[in-house]
Parts: C-alpha cells; sequence; structure tokens
C-alpha cells in the first residue's frame, strides 16, 4: 500500500475546494465489477445517469459526460463551437478564468480579456480577483461591437481560486440587452450541485463541470451541458476536434452508450451520486452548502483576517479564501498545517500565490468535520506567530449551534 503520510490513524481531513471528500457511500458504488460498455445493463445505466444530470443542470437538452478532467471539457465547449480566428471575449475573474483565456488563444482564437480595475488595499496584485462579474461591463463591450464579431462570451460562475460567485442571469442579461448573438459559455466546475445554477432558465449556451466537487466524486469525469444554438453552432463551427466532438457522443448517448469506453466504475459513482442528490433535493444542498459557508466565515472573521471576497453578495457556498497578514507565506502555514494536523488546504493560486489560503466546504462533510478543519487552521495559525482576534472555532460553534441544519431544511421546502 502506498504511503501517503506519516499519519497511521484517523482520516486524512481534505479541505481543499475540490476534490472533495467522496462520501463512502460513492466508493463503495465505484468498487462494484466493471461491465461491457457494449452491453445491456450498461445501456440502461448510461440513460438512467444521462436523465439524472440533466435534472441536476437544469437543462432538458443534452449533457456531453468525457473520461476527462473540467480542462477537458473547457477544450470541448471552445473546440465544438468556435472556428480558428473567431473573437471570443474573458472575463478574469481569478486563476481559473486567466487559465481559460489561455487555453482559448493556444487553440487560435482571439482572446480579449475582460477585468475589474481600481485599487485594493488587501490583494493590490488582484484587484478584480475579490469581485464577482460586473455585467455592465460586459454589456458595454458588446453594445460596442456593432459588427458582431464577438463569438462567445465564457465566463466562470464559481471561482474556485477566490471564493467569488458570479450573476450568471445578470450576464445573460446584459447580452441580451445589447442585442448580441454571442454564445454564453459558463464554467461551474467548482459550482454544480453546490451552489445554485440553471443553465436552461439563465440561457446559457455550454456550461462545464466536473466531477470532483460538489458532485463529490473522485476528479476523472467532466461535462459540457448544452443549448440548442450550442449544438447548431457545432455544425458550423471549424476548429478541429475528434475525441471532443459533440455529434457522435450526443447520438450513441442516446442508447445510453459512447463512442468510445467509457469511465465506467466513475458512472457507478456517477449514479450514487445523483441518488443521494435527488434524495435531498437541490434546494437543501444549496442551503446546506450556504450554512457551512457562513459558519466558516464567521470563524474567519473572529480571527480577524480578511476574507478574500469583498462583496458579501457573491460569497461563494464552496470554498472561502483566507488572505494573511503581509510578509506572511500562507504556503508556509499550509506546509505547517499539513504536517502537523494531517489537514490539506488549498494553496493560493497565480496572483494572490503566497498571499492566501483556501478552505473548501464541499463534499462528505458536516459541521464537526468544519469545526476539526477550523481547529487545526486556528492552531496552525497561532503557531505561526500570527496574533488571531479571537477564537474562529467558538464562533463557528456557535454559528453552527444557533443555526440548525434542520431550520435550513424546514426553509428549503
Ligand atoms: C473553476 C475551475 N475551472 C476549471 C478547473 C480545471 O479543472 P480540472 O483541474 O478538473 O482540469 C478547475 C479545477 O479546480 C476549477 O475549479
Amino acid at each position: 500500500m502506498l504511503q501517503l503520510d506519516a499519519h497511521p490513524t484517523g482520516r486524512h481531513f481534505l479541505q481543499i475546494p475540490g476534490p472533495s471528500p467522496v462520501p463512502d457511500r460513492i466508493l463503495r458504488a465505484m468498487s462494484l465489477p466493471t461491465i461491457d460498455h457494449r452491453g445491456p445493463e450498461f445501456g440502461a445505466l448510461g440513460l438512467k445517469l444521462l436523465a439524472g444530470i440533466r435534472e441536476v443542470f437544469k437543462t432538458r437538452h443534452p449533457v456531453a459526460i468525457y473520461p476527462a478532467s473540467g480542462t477537458g471539457a473547457w477544450e470541448a465547449a471552445l473546440v465544438n463551437t468556435l472556428s480558428p480566428g473567431d473573437h471570443v471575449l474573458m472575463y478574469e475573474t481569478g486563476h481559473f478564468a486567466s487559465l481559460w483565456a489561455r487555453m482559448a488563444t493556444r487553440l487560435g482564437l482571439s482572446t480579449e480579456v475582460l477585468t475589474l480595475k481600481g485599487s485594493d488595499i488587501v490583494l493590490p496584485q488582484a484587484p478584480g480577483w475579490r469581485r464577482g462579474i460586473d455585467a455592465a461591463l460586459i454589456e458595454q463591450r458588446l453594445r460596442e461591437d456593432s459588427a458582431h464579431r464577438i463569438q462567445a462570451v465564457c465566463v466562470v460562475h464559481n471561482e474556485t481560486s477566490t471564493g467569488v460567485t458570479s450573476d450568471i442571469a445578470a450576464v445573460r442579461r446584459a447580452i441580451d440587452a445589447a442585442r448580441h448573438p454571442a454564445l454564453l459559455m459558463v464554467d461551474t466546475i467548482s459550482g454544480l450541485a453546490s451552489a445554485d445554477y440553471r443553465h436552461d432558465e439563465w440561457g446559457v449556451d455550454v456550461t462545464v463541470s466536473g466531477s470532483q466537487k460538489g458532485l463529490m466524486l473522485p476528479p476523472g469525469i467532466s461535462f459540457n451541458a448544452l443549448s440548442p444554438r450550442a449544438l447548431e453552432a457545432s455544425k458550423r463551427a471549424k476548429l478541429p476536434r475528434s475525441f471532443f466532438a459533440w455529434d457522435e457522443i450526443v447520438e450513441m448517448n442516446q442508447g445510453g452508450y459512447w463512442p468510445y469506453t467509457p469511465s465506467t466504475n466513475l458512472l457507478y459513482g456517477l449514479h450514487e451520486a445523483l441518488e443521494m442528490i435527488q434524495a435531498e433535493g437541490l434546494p437543501q444542498v444549496f442551503a446546506r452548502h450556504q450554512r457551512w459557508a457562513a459558519g466558516v466565515r464567521a470563524a474567519v472573521k473572529a480571527w480577524g483576517l480578511p476574507i478574500q471576497c469583498a462583496d458579501p453578495a457573491v460569497y461563494s457556498p464552496v470554498l472561502t479564501g483566507v488572505v494573511l497578514p503581509e510578509g506572511v507565506d500562507a504556503d508556509a502555514v499550509r506546509r505547517l498545517i499539513h504536517q502537523r494536523f494531517d489537514l490539506s488546504l488549498g494553496t493560493g493560486l497565480g496572483k494572490v500565490k503566497g498571499r492566501m489560503f483556501r478552505i473548501g466546504h464541499l463534499g462528505d462533510s458536516n459541521d464537526l468535520t468544519l469545526l476539526a478543519t477550523l481547529a487545526g487552521c486556528e492552531m496552525g495559525l497561532k503557531l505561526s506567530g500570527i496574533a488571531l482576534a479571537g477564537s474562529g472555532v467558538h464562533a463557528a460553534m456557535d454559528h453552527f449551534a444557533a443555526n440548525p441544519a434542520s431550520a435550513l431544511a424546514d426553509s428549503a421546502r
């Protein structure tokens, strides 16, 4: 057995914002024997999964499932809809948005990146990485584009590098207000099945997602939810594609099959995850994440440290970015917490590397695992010599005690 760490007892605390802790029930489902992916049993499973995942995306249209990480599904969204040299408008809310823009450029698209300008005292190097999308900027840019050169607007719903969400319905309204025909593509890789998301209602053309976050699965499968307009665009699009091409997948999916060998055991896991999500109900799933996030934020506020997201209206329900005092190496603090307490926290990415860490509050968690996580953070911060204003653990305990999960279940009904 591979020795993964020096802690022989107890469970490792995987509190990064994905991969998230996988429930035992899902791990057990994935350990069933692999079956023939062209046989009748598999076809029945495929049809059930493809119907179930549409409910999570809130769409009546096809969802393509790839044996690839989220990055593959990003590429699939672009190559299926666009042609070499097409102009795409991206909006930089954080590291993942900028990686998607880099990919677009690498694929031969002409990429334009919007970002929020201005100054920020807490993170001067990345002022746009503390707020959600300003849809007015998108509307203004699209209005200027009277020749309709812009073929697609690409945005991230839950920016995993910052802990900030964006209002996708507002982006749709901005595109409509400008009377612009650009496709709307949204990355909700870390938002799906944790944060409210509505593919059809919000008029999204391609939604990109992945398995290892709110769906509570290991990494390895990813998704493109499509719209009729996206499918139409794919008939004209000229970027080279083969493995990611929607046409064959959508056709084979009608019988519950794939054009190549799918990730059978991950699909067993997806089946189990969909059953769990359906039994709990999506409104309760969203409320549960909001409640956890509020408890974690209560802790960060009690420590007296800045939350990376500067706008309470767009706090992520999935993760919280914690900014450390100037001069402290956040990665050294993370390393110490990992070594001493067997707790993994998310590293700062890109422009904010070393300045912050991320606490994931998703997947197979509960009040007590989150309190233990916060205790690990609090001990690590103190051991690193950081002066804290108060006890975050106590603040979170008070929050969870005063806001029982049962109250949320009632209000979500
Ligand atoms: C918002 C977002 N987009 C894209 C990705 C890339 O996905 P993957 O690492 O599965 O390829 C991630 C991964 O964390 C993400 O959080």
